[in-house]
């Protein structure tokens, strides 16, 4: 089962319907339960497939993977909602990336930890397995559903069983490849790329774009 913490926002709604299409269990949370059944319904209404939404705890303690799909801004407030459903063993999976909007300029604010996965990483009691991705692919290209993603996303973490098993998760969602990143402090190099992506699409007045390498 997979958890969106911050599935009811662009990226998350995006990722929860790619996953859901691919035959996966996903819960929805949200802050607020209501919210979170709210787009639970609108999306299995689209989808015609079921998809539930309940509170970030709850979905927390269900899930097996939780994906972190929050505003930095919001991640200690989340990191403290969620906590208690942190036991060992449990896969973290951060999209996060510190953005900020000024005057329509995008920019990446460099958090002390140096990217937003680490800071994810300071919070978390032992055990828990912490890695980054899907900075490589835009919220809007993911909730195109109708359209196969064809992209690469990036996974960094610094557990190599957990680094698989987010890599097989990803592969499920049709036509995208997982790429390994290497360590977590690799994040430094992928989320800024997030920033690329936002900046690209708003330029180009374009529905989204997405990364694919060549060479690899
Ligand atoms: N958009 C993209 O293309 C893209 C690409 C790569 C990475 N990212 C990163 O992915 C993350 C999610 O992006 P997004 O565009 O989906 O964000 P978003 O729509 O602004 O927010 C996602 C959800 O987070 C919750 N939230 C909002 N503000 C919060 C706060 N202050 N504290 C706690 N929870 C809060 C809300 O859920 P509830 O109200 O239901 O709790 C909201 O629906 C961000 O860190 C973003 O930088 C985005």
């Amino acid at each position: 089962m997979i958890a969106v913490i911050g599935g009811t926002g662009d990226l998350g709604r995006g990722l929860v319907a790619r996953w859901v299409l691919a035959g996966e269990e996903v819960v929805i949370g949200s802050r607020q339960r209501e919210k979170a059944e709210r787009v639970a319904s609108e999306l299995s209404g689209q989808l015609g497939k079921p998809v539930r939404g309940t509170t970030n705890l709850e979905a927390a303690r269900e899930a097996e993977v939780i994906v972190l799909s929050v505003p930095f801004e919001g991640l200690r407030q989340i990191m403290d909602e969620v906590k208690p459903a942190l036991t060992p063993q449990k896969l973290l999976l951060s999209v996060i990336v510190p953005l900020k909007v000024e005057g329509g300029a995008v920019s990446f604010e460099c958090p002390p930890a140096e990217s937003a996965a680490e800071e994810v990483a300071k919070l978390v009691p032992r055990g828990v397995r912490v890695l980054s991705a899907f900075h490589t692919v835009g919220a809007r290209q993911l909730q195109r559903v109708e359209k196969p993603l064809d992209c690469d996303v990036v996974v960094c973490g610094d557990d190599a069983e957990a680094k698989r098993e987010a890599m097989q998760l990803i592969e499920r969602i049709a036509k995208v490849r997982a790429i390994d990143g290497g360590p977590l402090r690799n994040s430094r190099l992928t989320e800024p790329v997030a920033a690329l992506l936002v900046e690209l699409t708003r330029r180009h007045r374009v529905p989204g774009v997405g990364v694919k390498f060549f060479g690899l």
